[in-house]
């Protein structure tokens, strides 16, 4: 008796705090929620599950109303007496089939609907963008426009974007809860997903993931949708066509010799025109003027915090060099051998992500982390303590690699990874 004098007295409360925890879900606006869509395919997604959900609930009130009141009203009342047996129920039986079946066709008649109609071909006139899933990272390639990206893309509002979506090694699956999404990338196999991202919506950034287990780093394989106006992207598209190039444009200079680590390069700054005989063309002008998302303008939730281990330690202090870094990137058996950027005939690697415009993305390692030059450093110097399973290699002098279980006796000085860092962050 004293506990259900307990249970009365803090029922209420009880009632009262659960209501206040639905009401604070509500008042919080949450970044990679699918109850907000932004595209067509996202609004569709979400209307079957308001109707699923609104049927759904109304049929667990009925069915679990019926039960609690059949457990009480026909409950064993005594020890002595048996309550009423009974054997089958012609007109209830026919009841409860038939209630489901009408249910379950009224559910079925939309969700087969939106099924044809998501699977059915895009519009003719979509911006068709190719997806590789990789362990552990996204290559993105625009055939329209020639080009090909890493782990972040754009899309411009209102005009549909069919995703053809391959795996080169295991299955991955593409997902941007905002917008649209989930579908897997299968090796051997296309699949295709298309959208119209709204065309009222904010110019902004929309977190993506890969939601199918794909070993160690699964959980760290992200990607960044960019939504833009029309004419953003068709000046983001400008300078993704363009070579790798070192910042703004300065006055000409005089090109360096192949041994100019010395006094031409230390005089180098970051925002130097490339001058190693190696150097693409610099770009146009409209090219330098191209579109690219101001970093200041990148919402916070699209920012990785992961912070990066201990045990890679480096010299934050040193300043690097863009075209010593460049001279190391495609030296002998280095950065090239993986990664490509777009101008330079001797950077062509296609294992890893190409690096064209590495220096304007907002992160790095899938998403991972950051891009900054602590995270970019760390992540040349030792990757595989900064990400679990990753093919690209230690390449710090003296680490230790997690893979080989051993120590890297040759390798880059701090001083080197700092000289790619600067490259790499001047290819904007
Ligand atoms: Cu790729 Cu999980």
């Amino acid at each position: 008796m004293i506990g259900s004098h307990r249970l009365r007295r803090f029922a209420p409360l009880g009632v009262a705090a659960v209501l206040a925890l639905a009401l604070a879900a509500c008042a919080q606006s949450y970044p990679n929620s699918t109850f907000t869509p932004h595209s067509d395919l996202g609004r569709s997604i979400d209307f079957l599950w308001d109707r699923l959900m609104f049927f759904g609930t109304i049929v667990f009130v009925l069915v679990e109303g019926a039960l609690i009141y059949v457990v009480i009203r026909y409950r064993r009342k005594s020890e002595d007496v048996m309550p009423p047996q009974t054997h089958g129920h012609v007109l209830l039986e026919i009841t409860w089939t038939l209630i489901p079946a009408a249910i379950l066709a009224f559910i079925a008649v939309p969700t087969v609907k939106t099924i044809f109609e998501t699977q059915a071909p895009a519009p003719a006139n979509s911006l068709v963008i190719e997806v590789y899933g990789h362990q552990w990272w996204w290559e993105f390639r625009y055939p329209e426009y020639k080009f090909t990206t890493a782990n972040e893309i754009y899309i411009p509002k209102g005009r549909t974007v069919d995703l053809v979506l391959r795996s080169q090694d295991v299955i991955h699956s593409f997902w941007v809860p905002q917008l649209a999404g989930k579908r897997d990338a299968i090796p051997n196999h296309t699949n295709h997903i298309w959208f119209k991202p709204d065309s009222n919506m904010a110019t902004t950034v929309w977190n993506g993931f890969c939601t199918e287990y794909c070993g160690d780093s699964h959980g760290e394989m992200h990607f960044r949708v960019v939504t833009v106006t029309p004419e953003q992207f068709a000046s983001w598209v400008t300078r993704q066509q363009a070579p790798g190039f070192f910042g703004p444009a300065a006055a000409p200079t005089v090109a360096g010799t192949a041994d100019s680590t010395g006094a031409v390069a230390s005089a180098a700054t970051p925002g130097a025109p490339a001058v190693a005989p190696a150097v693409g063309p610099t770009a146009s002008p409209a090219q330098l003027a191209s579109y690219v998302l101001p970093r200041s303008e990148v919402p916070e939730y699209a920012i990785p915090h992961t912070p990066f281990p201990d045990a890679v330690k480096f010299d934050d202090k040193l300043t690097g060099d863009p075209v010593a870094g460049e001279k190391l990137f495609v030296g002998a058996g280095t950065c090239n051998a993986c990664h490509a950027v777009t101008g330079n005939p001797l950077a062509v690697g296609t294992i890893g992500p190409n690096l064209t415009h590495i220096g304007s993305r907002i992160a790095i390692a899938a998403g991972m982390y950051i891009n900054d030059k602590p995270h970019l450093s760390r992540w040349i110097k030792n990757a595989r303590l900064m990400k679990s399973g990753v093919l690209m290699p230690t390449l710090g002098k003296g680490q230790y690699d997690p893979q080989t279980k051993a120590t890297t006796p040759a390798g880059l000085s701090d001083q080197q990874v700092a000289d790619l860092v600067a490259y790499l962050q001047a290819l904007k």
